[in-house]
């Protein structure tokens, strides 16, 4: 299947808020978490069948220090610390993209900051999911 776009300014937010003020966002804004430990964001993405999803986060990073973050798929952490480095600028967007699991229906994914600084600046993900066992994906 392609990939779906999911936007961050429609995802659930705890501690950030969605904000337009560095260009070169999709959509009609980003995310900018809190500074601080485990402020997040989570998107509900659909799949089609069980498989396995290529998900490509697209973030901003305008200092020069890492900003990981935790990458959880229904609860479960399959990217922990994952490094966010500096992009450059807060209007310098990076993508950064993992696989992972997913279950038939809907599925939670979710960026939690591990350290003081908060998650990067994030954009959206873009979602292609190969669903087990079938050979014919749309
Ligand atoms: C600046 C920038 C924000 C960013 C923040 C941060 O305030 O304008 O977009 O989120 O730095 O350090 O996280
Ligand atoms: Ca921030």
């Amino acid at each position: 299947a392609a990939p779906t776009r999911y936007e961050a300014e429609t995802a659930t937010i705890s501690q950030g808020a969605v904000e337009s003020n560095h260009a070169g966002f999709s959509g009609t804004g980003f995310v900018n978490t809190d500074n601080v430990a485990g402020s997040y964001v989570e998107f509900t993405v659909n799949a089609a069948g069980a498989g396995s999803a290529a998900i490509a986060i697209r973030y901003a990073n305008g200092t020069t220090v890492n900003r990981p973050a935790d990458v959880a798929v229904n609860g479960t952490v399959v990217s922990a610390g994952r490094a966010f480095d500096g992009t450059g600028a807060w209007a310098t967007w990076a993508t950064s993209t993992l696989t992972a699991p997913v279950r038939a229906g809907a599925n939670t994914v979710r960026i939690t900051s591990t350290t003081a600084g908060g998650t990067p600046n994030l954009d959206f993900l873009d979602v292609e999911v190969t669903v087990a066992g079938n050979d014919y994906q749309a």
